[in-house]
């Protein structure tokens, strides 16, 4: 631990030295380095501007209310709204009233008070086993609760973020009792200890230890659209369901990436450019090339390849009470032991 933290600070040191440049943003991400870097080449690229990047998994907000007036960063990056919204939390973020990002990004998508934005949306969704699952046998979140499948469900921890946010929004839906009831069957039908990534959910359907799995849809377009053979072998195995699409139904749980400009930024004007680039037609395709994510806005196009992977209706709940409701879901998660 100790290791990487220094490691960090190395980074932080030989990436933000020269961050006294008007020409230039420094940015403290969550997003892996690979999925930026298409994004900072093309804003460079068109602008000059050069972007500087702090990546790391954990600590950035830590790090950012540490700095207070004297830090060096301008923008965050993130995924998740849990992750985003502890930076409006901690009072980390500048208002902004920028007519572009109000426009590109739909109301349900951004905070009201112009703190943070979404760029782009991923969705939470059930893979199942081509060969052992029928379609139509499973339509919605709540059928994985059903004694039925006691036994063949996998998942990756209920603690990880992605899984976090799910709870929530079945707590939106339902209340608090009915959401736990759910998580209670759930964790019932799982055929082993929740451990492993998204990816590897997928692998373990393709081996034939489990039969329906939850994952971010992006992922079964990383293995689909994979190099490497056995990753495309893995996704032909299975078949993803967009959740709860019937007609009166609410439609298909999703999170967003998303980002803000950081409130002692001494370089907020720029960063606004930034964040506006981000919400453009370019970049929106870019989030599809890259990380097979959707546009944030239906304004946008979805690339072809993604287009293939389906399309679905989203859940329009606010999703900021996804963070707001993240403590409780929490609770389900650890009283259920998922
Ligand atoms: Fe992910």
């Amino acid at each position: 631990m100790k290791f990487i933290n220094l490691c960090l600070f190395i980074i932080f040191i030989t990436n933000f030295s020269n961050s006294s440049f008007s020409n230039e943003l420094n940015i403290y991400s969550h997003r892996q380095p690979y999925l930026l870097k298409p994004f900072l080449d093309a804003y460079t690229k068109k602008t000059g501007v050069k972007l500087n990047v702090v990546y790391a998994s954990k600590g950035l907000a830590q790090r950012l209310a540490s700095e207070g007036k004297n830090t060096t960063a301008d923008l965050i990056l993130t995924v998740d709204i849990g992750r985003l919204y502890i930076y409006k939390d901690k009072n980390l973020l500048a208002k902004i009233n920028s007519q572009v990002l109000n426009k590109n990004i739909p109301k349900h998508l951004r905070s009201d008070d112009g703190t943070w934005f979404g760029l782009s949306k991923r969705s939470r969704v059930i893979a199942v086993s081509k060969s052992s699952i029928k379609k139509g046998e499973i339509k919605r979140y709540e059928d994985l609760a059903d004694p039925k499948w006691r036994g063949k469900v996998c998942s990756r921890p209920g603690s990880h973020v992605y899984n976090r946010a799910l709870m929530s929004s079945l707590i939106a839906t339902h209340g608090f009792d009915k959401a736990l009831e759910w998580a209670r069957g759930f964790v019932k039908n799982l055929a082993k200890r929740p451990q492993g990534n998204d990816r590897s959910q997928i692998k373990s359907i393709y081996s034939g230890e489990c039969e329906i799995v939850i994952i971010n849809h992006y992922y079964y377009g990383k293995l689909t659209y994979s190099d490497k053979k056995e990753h495309k072998e893995w996704a032909k195995s299975a078949r993803i369901i967009f959740p709860n699409q019937e007609k009166n139904d609410r439609g298909a749980h999703i999170n967003i990436s998303g980002g803000g400009v950081v409130k002692h930024s001494k370089r907020k004007d720029e960063a606004i450019k930034f964040l506006e680039f981000l919400v453009s037609k370019e970049a929106q395709k870019l989030y599809g090339d890259v990380n097979y994510e959707y546009p944030i806005s239906s304004k946008f196009e979805t690339p072809k390849k993604l287009k293939a992977l389906g399309s679905f209706r989203e859940d329009k709940l606010l999703i900021e009470e996804i963070a707001i409701l993240s403590p409780k879901a929490q609770e389900i998660i650890d009283t259920v032991y998922w």
